[in-house]
């Protein structure tokens, strides 16, 4: 159904509810290459210590369900929620917890695992919180970097791909919570 990175769809697709796919940004394979080199270089930057993955979620749940099966080092996986108030498609820059992860973060390397970084607003509120509670170590892995961020306060560490400044969905991004469920990733119409 879906030929190369950056091409059209040839068939419209039953999950899009009639929307059409403008293009194929990152398809299925390319995903998944990526996400287990990403996860051999995860494996290599942290030879000793506590690893705590922590997703942010929603978006980052498909991600980060793929990218802990190809870290080979013992690890632990939590979850954030973080809630931006204001909706739609811009970030308003005020972010609070929902959820704050149970376990202890004292002591431990932390990777917070982000779906895109877009205007990183969300990524430096919570990178200011999560500092504070003493990690041994506290870095970034974003699958998507629009690089359009002027306000950065942490630089990830770990990107998967740079991404073209368009509206994208898919492997766990949403557009008014759908499309995270489509396998690949795209912009649509
Ligand atoms: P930031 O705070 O502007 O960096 O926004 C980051 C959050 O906005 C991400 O975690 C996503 O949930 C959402 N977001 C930003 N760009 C996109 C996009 O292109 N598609 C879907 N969600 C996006
Ligand atoms: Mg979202």
């Amino acid at each position: 159904m879906i030929d190369t990175a950056g091409t059209i769809p040839a068939k419209p697709d039953p999950r899009l509810s009639g929307r059409a796919v403008k293009r194929v940004a990152f398809d299925e394979a390319t995903i998944a290459h990526r996400v287990a080199e990403l996860g051999k270089e995860i494996t290599a930057a942290y030879p000793d210590g506590d690893l705590l993955l922590l997703g942010l979620l929603k978006g980052s749940f498909i991600f980060l369900s793929d990218l802990v099966r190809q870290i080979t080092r013992p690890l632990q996986v939590d979850f954030l929620v973080a809630a931006s108030y204001g909706d739609g498609t811009v970030s308003s820059g005020t972010v609070r917890l929902v959820y704050d992860p149970e376990t202890e973060l004292e002591g431990k390397d932390i990777l917070l695992v982000e779906d895109i970084v877009d205007s990183g607003r969300t990524l430096n509120r919570l990178m200011t919180i999560l500092k504070e509670r003493k990690p041994r170590s506290l870095e970034i892995c974003a699958l998507l970097h629009k690089r359009i961020a002027t306000e950065l306060l942490y630089p990830a560490r770990f990107i998967g791909f740079d991404a073209p400044n368009e509206f994208l969905v898919g492997y766990g991004l949403d557009h008014a919570e759908n499309f995270r469920h489509i396998p690949y990733i795209a912009s649509l119409q």
